[in-house]
């Protein structure tokens, strides 16, 4: 059966409401009471306190509607055929009303007489039991009086048939998922619904709420028996149309369009381009989304829900400048995906400018980024060329270097965001190779340095969390602007970090003037304000000494290779530069506001400053 996303919405909507459900609108993107998420991820989520049994629902016992969710879980999968972080996901609730025989029995009699899939098309997952929870045989059972036969009936553990909480505690229980077959070839002889080739397309999670995870992470019974349900949109669409992916659905008709548009292609020939095309359309359509929720207030920035959209815009941008579209086309999708969607969606209309003037920040401000990586590159290349020439022209056997070093483009990837495809592209262009082997090496062992720098300072900070990285980072920062202030005889004597607040022991004679604590603060509030990278590197102490770090404790260090962290503009142009081993924040933007709470005196000629980040709630 042919149908378009806005039939599918009034098709369910109504059986729904046939079945005495009553329609309520769909919430915010962004979570009201759970800390523990930074989007909405199903439509069940603004519904966790009646589905708890706190307070009944002024609508009642059934209800129904359409939810705009967003899930980054499966980020990178972005690009295939059928991952999106963005999608709509319809529900029908029973609060402690009907249970698995209704919420079964309906599902089955949408699909069948309101849809039109077959039933020989359907196979069904259920929960198989599993510590103390028995199968659940009784969904068995309704799906063969229904006429699913025994065959197409899968019995799968807690890790496949058990959904939620959404957060970290709250309503869950065991599912019964529906799955479309195909047609496709099976992948093997364990190929099953849950395999995840293509073959068995999940469109719709029927969740029997009985339990509530609690926050130590037992499983207790709710004393209720809640139906949570959830199909997706734009997959059942996919399906219903006989369509290969999503982005062929009617929602990504005029999103795809306007890419093509842009880049000034009729249709993307390569794997690759294909890919980028389906990034920008998901990566955009989110980003336009968050941006445009009715609460607002999520801005693209370095943490949390932030840090979610700045990355959607920042791949977008990437992925565009790959398929030649000219910058300033966040602000044109944006054009199209809100009157697209306005008449569902009021609030993205109502946000329209707001979006545009967002994405366009960002899109500058990571341009810039960019065109720096570039001018980088393009640096490197020169100095190659340049070093051939030399060498050529003394020694006519000299076979010239056409290779990017693996360092090189690892720095691309850490410094300016370019990931090794992209420096690849380029490398290509100038008639150049990277060094992929080398980069795969330099990245490894950044992860490994971030791993043993995590393990070394969890055994000297009281903690390893966002809070603790912080005001680490932030006492980089006041011990430089002490020296600044004060002299540089500060030098620190101890330090010691909370979750709550640092503590840093200085040399320094006699009591700090209000005046001279107002301009540290000031300073160490200017480089926040800047939002300066961190960079690490790895050097000795030696070399870190010459290149003017600063080196605490000096005589636990031996010869061994050191990190040193760097705040500033660059590496050669910064504020702040010690040998430490962190973890440190990646961006001195993300710390807030820096305070001091307390300056007193530690012991002879030792001054004592206790002092906080004030950090927005994320
Ligand atoms: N909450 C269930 C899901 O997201 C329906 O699959």
């Amino acid at each position: 059966m042919k149908i378009t996303a806005d039939q599918l919405r009034n098709l369910y909507l109504d059986f729904f409401k046939s079945k005495g459900h009553a329609v309520i609108s769909g919430a915010s993107l962004i979570p009201e009471n759970d800390p523990t998420v930074l989007f909405t991820t199903a439509g069940m989520h603004p519904l966790v306190p009646y589905l708890m049994g706190k307070m009944p629902h002024p609508a009642g016992t059934r209800l129904t509607d359409v939810q705009k969710c967003v899930r980054t879980g499966d980020i990178d999968e972005v690009g295939d055929s059928a991952h999106l972080t963005f999608f709509e996901m319809l529900g029908n609730w029973s609060l402690n009303d009907y249970f698995k025989k209704e919420a079964i029995s309906w599902s089955f009699e949408f699909l069948t007489t309101k849809l039109g899939f077959s039933p020989d098309q359907l196979s069904v997952t259920v929960f198989r039991g599993e510590e103390g929870i028995p199968a659940d045989e009784e969904a068995v059972a309704i799906w063969k009086s229904l006429g699913i036969p025994e065959e197409r009936i899968y019995r799968l553990p807690r890790e496949d048939n058990w959904w939620g909480p959404a957060g970290e505690t709250g309503p869950c229980g065991p599912d019964t998922e529906m799955f479309i077959d195909t047609g496709k070839p099976a992948c093997g002889p364990d190929c099953r619904p849950g395999c995840h080739c293509g073959k068995f397309i999940e469109i719709w999670n029927d969740v029997f709420m009985q339990f509530n995870k609690t926050a130590e992470g037992k499983f207790e019974p709710l004393g209720r028996h809640n139906v949570d349900t959830g199909m997706g949109v734009e997959r059942t669409i996919c399906m219903m149309n006989g369509l290969d992916t999503v982005y062929d659905t009617d929602v990504f008709a005029p999103i795809m369009a306007k890419i093509r548009e842009l880049s000034g292609k009729e249709a993307f020939e390569t794997p690759e381009d294909v890919r980028s095309s389906r990034v920008v359309a998901d990566h955009m359509r989110t980003a336009t989304f968050i941006l445009g929720d009715q609460k607002g207030g999520v801005t693209p920035g370095n943490v949390g829900a932030n840090y979610v959209l700045r990355r959607l815009i920042r791949s977008a941008v990437r992925h565009a400048r790959r398929l030649g579209i000219a910058p300033g086309f966040t602000e044109k999708m944006a054009a199209v995906i809100v009157d697209e969607y306005k008449h569902v969606y009021p609030e993205l209309d109502q946000n329209r400018e707001r979006v545009f003037q967002e994405l366009l920040a960002e899109e500058t401000r990571f341009g810039k980024t960019l065109d720096e990586g570039k001018r980088e590159f393009d640096k490197t290349v020169a100095g190659i060329r340049r070093k051939n020439e030399f060498m050529g022209a003394k020694d006519p056997n000299y076979v010239p270097d056409t290779q990017i070093s693996g360092k090189q483009a690892f720095r691309l990837y850490d410094t300016y965001g370019y990931p090794l495809e992209m420096t690849q592209e380029l490398a290509k262009e100038a008639g150049f190779t990277v060094d992929v082997a080398g980069y795969q090496e330099c990245f490894k062992a950044h992860q490994e340095l971030s791993r043993a720098n995590v393990g070394s300072a969890k055994s000297g900070l009281a903690e390893h969390s966002e809070e603790t990285t912080a005001l680490h980072t932030a006492t980089h920062l006041l011990h430089k602007a002490l020296k600044i202030v004060l002299g540089d005889h500060c030098n620190q004597k101890g330090s010691n970090i909370t979750a709550e607040r640092l503590r840093l022991d200085f040399t320094h004679g006699e009591k700090m003037t209000p005046e001279q604590i107002k301009a540290v603060e000031d300073l160490v509030n200017e480089q926040i304000k800047a939002d300066l990278p961190v960079y690490r590197d790895m050097m000795t102490l030696e070399e870190a000494r010459a290149a003017g770090a600063t080196a605490l404790f000096s005589s636990k260090y031996t010869d061994e290779k050191l990190s040193v962290y760097t705040i500033g503009k660059t590496r050669d142009d910064f504020f702040s530069k010690e040998v430490c081993t962190g973890p440190h924040v990646e961006h001195t933007g993300v710390l807030g506001h820096f305070k001091i709470k307390k300056e007193e005196s530690s012991s002879a000629g030792v001054r004592r400053i206790k002092a906080v980040l004030e950090r927005p709630a994320q």
